[in-house]
């Protein structure tokens, strides 16, 4: 194999996922351990999380739980210190734990607002920092953040989710620049539709068509396309890479 795919190999480093009990969180998760990274998955469904787990340590590789609810800074603080006593190290944080409300901008309610800020953006910010803080010591580490392609559109109903994903890719920026000393890289993956159980509920009729009409591509992506924007972004071959946003979405950016 030539010296340049190597960099690409994830074998034995140490990966994070927020949100990794279902969609693109669980396939992010399995996707990284069969890379060959050893998982530390999180969510607040131990049961779910398990699954993961027997399916991470078929392939080989080392699986912990750490069933933390990221809207809470004292949970999050409970993640780092696991790590440091289980791993000891981490190279990679996905933050992929989102929770997403459609509804029109005049009926959204205070909970509504919370719950999705409190998840997407204030537990984003906070794991970043915790697990941040080791990767300092370090002196290296991958952060990945999960946008949209909503951050640059907008689609009605989804105000909120878009102002805090149009919030993330702004975060993203300013940890990269921060963090560069530390050798922290600091970057968003940002999807267009995913096809994933709790959106095949919505994403259907006239609103599938909908936002069909909207990727050049045809088709609504899969949990497995975003995999390769993964690893690369996981990886030492993206090691010049920080403060981007990388959409992986169809063409649904530049055809709006
Ligand atoms: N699906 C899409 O079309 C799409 C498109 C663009 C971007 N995204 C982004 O991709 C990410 C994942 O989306 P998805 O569709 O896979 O979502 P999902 O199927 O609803 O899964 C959300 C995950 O987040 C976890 N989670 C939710 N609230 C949490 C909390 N307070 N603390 C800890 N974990 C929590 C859930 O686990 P528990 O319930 O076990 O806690 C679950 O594992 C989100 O950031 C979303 O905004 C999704």
């Amino acid at each position: 194999m030539p010296d340049h795919y190597k960099k690409f190999d994830l074998h034995d480093k140490v990966a994070v996922i927020t949100g990794a009990s279902e969609g693109i969180g669980r396939d992010i998760a399995i996707g990284l351990a069969e890379a060959g990274c050893d998982i530390i998955i999180c969510s607040r469904r131990e049961e779910k999380l398990l699954e993961v787990k027997e399916i991470a340590e078929k392939n080989g590789r080392k699986a912990e739980i750490c069933v933390i609810d990221v809207q809470s800074v004292s949970e999050i603080e409970k993640l780092k210190a696991f790590i440091k006593a289980t791993t000891g190290k981490v190279d990679i944080l996905i933050n992929n734990a989102g929770c997403a409300v459609t509804k029109p901008a005049w009926d959204v309610s205070e909970s509504d607002w919370d719950t999705m800020v409190d998840t997407g953006f204030k537990g984003l910010f906070f794991c970043c920092q915790a697990v941040g803080s080791i990767m300092r010591e370090q002196k290296y580490g991958k952060i990945i953040n999960l946008g949209s392609t909503f951050s640059k559109s907008i689609v009605p109903g989804r105000s909120v989710y878009g102002g805090i994903k149009a919030g993330i890719d702004h975060l993203t920026e300013a940890l990269a620049m921060e963090w560069a000393p530390h050798g922290i890289r600091v970057n968003t993956l940002a999807p267009t539709a995913v096809s994933t159980p709790s959106r095949q509920v919505t994403l259907q009729g006239p609103i599938l068509e909908k936002v069909l009409s909207r990727i050049p591509l045809g088709r609504l992506a899969t949990p497995e396309d975003l995999l390769g924007a993964v690893i690369y972004l996981s990886s030492e071959a993206s090691d010049f890479v920080t403060g981007q946003t990388l959409f992986v979405d169809g063409g649904w950016v530049a055809a709006s």
